[in-house]
């Protein structure tokens, strides 16, 4: 008999078929008074009930079906059944039933704590809602290569192992490098600066690492950013394609998986809604004015916009935003001034609605070698590390531009998920580094 997935049985309509199915048992319990089995089956693609009864199967089928545990691997074969009861409308009426490793009795039943299914991480990943936020998150990957790759861009990988720092120094993570010591990328920023001089217009999805000391559900220690980063562009173009890629990583998410959004709980609707209307663009000066004038806050010009500040402000928007202009003194060292405004710097961070809080950041790129050497000393960075950087504005420099997606953040948002620690399959963040 063809081996099939579940979700083509589904999707066929297979009705009255044999087929048989490779899995592991999801639910299981016994019925008719010990006569049958009542299991529902799961494998890569989705979830089946199987019905084993004691009359129809050979004798060592039915004692493999009733003893196997949640989480046995199985191997079963039957008829495929219309039954309304069932979830997906159809069932598999079992001939022969194998259990290919029966095992122990599975943990997950016994505690659902947030803590302990972060314990047995690699066990609970099999669950449904982690399975969809995968493929999910596989889907936004791809989408991410899609956008790019359409517009010409070339795929570039940045060294993971850097000697200096990107994004300021308190969250360094240090490794031994030898006998010297090196740091795990916070961006692969530094690098796409030099990489644009030889190809234009690149993008990369790589991991990045941050040693934040908060215990948000926001940050991880260990996370995804998806960078892109242009020669020839100047900010306003970068916010473009940044509020541009943001929908068609949604679009891409909200055509494929509609359903497993609605499984874990997303109003699909309202994230549709989010995604077709244009994002606004405001400067950090106007969202200080809305912060006072409609909700009565008052921040120091000057201050960074935390996650408080941040979710008042985004009471007042049904979609994501752009808000330009931040003070220069709080920004890196490659942010340049704005000639029009030179208190200010020429970058964007990029907010989701809902209070999933900042999904992208990024800047036009500083030319001006005396205020980097500045800005780096101040930062506490030797120049000495630099220098590489600093070469870019001395042979044929060009105005350019880059930023990043925060791969978990974005699909935080996307699935409505209570904490970033759902995106991603095994997270690391202060207070969790196992399994
Ligand atoms: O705003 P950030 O720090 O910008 C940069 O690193 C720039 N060098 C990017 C560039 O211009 N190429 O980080 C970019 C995005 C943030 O907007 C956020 O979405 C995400 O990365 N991010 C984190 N995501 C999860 N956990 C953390 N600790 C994160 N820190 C930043
Ligand atoms: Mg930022």
């Amino acid at each position: 008999m063809e081996i099939i997935n579940i979700s083509d049985i589904l999707l066929e309509k297979l009705e009255g078929k044999q087929i048989t199915i490779r899995g592991w048992v999801y639910r299981h319990r016994l019925g008719g008074g010990g006569s049958m089995v009542f299991a529902v089956l799961r494998d890569a693609t989705g979830i089946m009930q199987a019905t084993v009864k004691k009359e129809k199967t050979d004798e060592q089928s039915f004692k493999h079906a009733s003893d196997a545990y949640v989480e046995s691997s199985v191997i079963a074969s039957g008829t495929v059944k219309k039954d309304d009861r069932a979830p997906g409308g159809y069932e598999i009426a079992v001939e022969k039933f194998e259990t290919v490793h029966r095992g122990e009795p599975f943990p997950v039943a016994k505690d659902l704590s947030e803590e302990f299914l972060l314990d047995i991480r690699h066990l609970w990943i099999r669950s449904q809602k982690l399975t969809r936020i995968m493929k999910i998150r596989s889907t936004l990957i791809q989408a991410i290569h899609e956008f790019f790759q359409k517009r010409g861009y070339t795929l570039f990988d940045p060294p993971l192992l850097t000697p200096n720092a990107c994004e300021g120094k308190m969250t360094l993570f240090e490794v031994k490098y030898f006998d010297s010591k090196m740091y795990l990328s916070q961006s692969w920023q530094l690098y796409a600066e030099a990489a644009i001089f030889a190809l234009g217009k690149i993008y990369d999805v790589a991991p990045t690492f941050r040693a934040e000391k908060s215990k948000t559900a926001k940050h991880l220690a260990e996370f995804w950013m998806a960078e892109m980063e242009a020669a020839w562009m100047e900010l306003d173009e970068l916010v473009q394609i940044a509020k541009d890629e943001t929908k068609f990583l949604v679009e891409r998410v909200l055509e494929k998986h509609e359903e497993d959004l609605k499984f874990l709980g997303r109003d699909v609707a309202k994230l549709n809604s989010q995604i077709s209307k244009p994002f606004p663009t405001i400067t950090y000066t106007e969202a200080l004015k809305m912060l006072k004038e409609k909700e009565g806050m008052d921040v120091k010009w000057g201050e960074d916009l935390h996650a408080t500040e941040e979710e008042k402000l985004m009471k007042h928007f049904d979609t994501p935003i752009v808000i330009t202009n931040y003070p220069i003194e709080i920004m890196a060292f490659y942010k340049p001034h704005d000639p029009k405004d030179p208190k200010t710097a020429l970058c964007f961070d990029m907010l989701a609605p809902e209070g999933y809080g900042e999904i992208v950041g990024g800047s036009q790129r500083s030319l001006d070698v005396e205020d980097i050497v500045k800005r780096i000393e101040k930062e506490g960075g030797s120049i000495k590390d630099y220098a590489w950087y600093l070469d870019l504005r001395k042979y044929g420099s060009v105005p350019h531009s880059g930023y990043g997606v925060g791969v978990e953040r974005v699909l935080r948002w996307i699935c409505g998920l209570d904490n970033i620690k759902d995106t991603i399959a095994f997270p690391r963040t202060m207070s969790r580094s196992y399994p």
